[in-house]
């Protein structure tokens, strides 16, 4: 289907979707959020997408946050019906059952820097700018920011950066473990490309039982977590991908993996 807000592209097993908003700097209004969601709804269960790129368009900014336009007469019961439809949508993405990529050439802000933290992966070009500025509005983040940050960077990092509502670079984000690799500006484009490629051959059940058993094991106990993993572990050897991938290692080739 089209969308007003947002472009989708495939490239091999490769869909980016991109925010569409430049003027605004990609800022996320409840159309975006439901155009977001149905687009991973779509890309969950089109078997040829192994891996979603989500990305911002223009140069300057991946997301620059909520939009406080569309905020600003927001009421309680207005707001709430925002932050849980922002939260579904960082959900849907967070258990898509296929690896998202963020590529970040620009501001992540707010609910931008919410967005790429429901991304697995997340890669900074060196001019990127991460923070959760929502202090300054008057706000804390909507979107699940205080969630995540605190499970992906600590409760150090997650309060500084919610408390002090001030953006950091993208290096300083690789230190805190919040962008998974910062490459040159010029360099992001291909950078993203090669990792999403690594990940369109991979075979998608192992990749979809890393990404549960993570997000699984992220909240449960430790021998809960295990007990998934070795259930996870189990269930690869009935896919024809975990036969695959074996026989070409012994055959010495390299695997070929189908998606069964
Ligand atoms: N919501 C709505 N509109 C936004 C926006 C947001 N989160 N972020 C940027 N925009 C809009 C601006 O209003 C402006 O629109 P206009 O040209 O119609 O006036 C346009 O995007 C460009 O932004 P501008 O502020 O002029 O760019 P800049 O380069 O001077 O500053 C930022 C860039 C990111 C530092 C600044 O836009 C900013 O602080 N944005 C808000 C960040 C934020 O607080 N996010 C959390 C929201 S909960």
């Amino acid at each position: 289907m089209a969308f007003r807000n947002l472009r989708s592209a495939d490239r091999g097993g490769v869909r980016t979707i991109t925010i569409q908003r430049p003027d605004k700097l990609n800022a996320l209004d409840r159309a975006t959020l439901d155009e977001l969601m149905q687009a991973f709804q779509q890309a969950r269960v089109d078997p040829g997408v192994r891996v979603v790129v989500l990305a911002g368009a223009g140069d300057k900014a991946f997301v620059a946050g909520a939009d406080i336009a569309a905020m600003s007469d927001f009421d309680a019961a207005q707001a709430q019906a925002f932050s849980r439809a922002g939260q579904a949508l960082m959900r849907t993405i967070e258990q898509l059952g296929k690896p998202v990529i963020a590529r970040l050439q620009g501001y992540a802000l707010g609910g931008g820097m919410e967005l790429a933290m429901a991304c697995h992966l997340r890669i900074a070009a060196r001019r990127a700018r991460l923070g959760q500025p929502e202090i300054n509005l008057g706000l804390i983040p909507g979107f699940g920011g205080t969630q995540r940050l605190l499970r992906l960077a600590g409760r150090g990092a997650a309060l500084e950066l919610c408390l002090l509502g001030q953006p950091i670079d993208a290096e300083r984000a690789l230190a805190l473990g919040l962008v998974t690799r910062v490459v040159d500006d010029g360099a992001l484009d291909a950078a993203v490309a090669e990792l999403a490629d690594n990940l369109a051959a991979a075979a998608p059940r192992a990749l979809a039982g890393i990404l549960d058993a993570v997000d699984t094991g992220g909240e449960c106990a430790l021998d809960q977590g295990l007990a998934y993993e070795t259930q996870t572990f189990a269930l690869c050897f009935a896919s024809a991908d975990r036969r695959e991938g074996m026989h070409a290692f012994l055959e010495r080739r390299k695997p070929v993996f189908s998606g069964r």
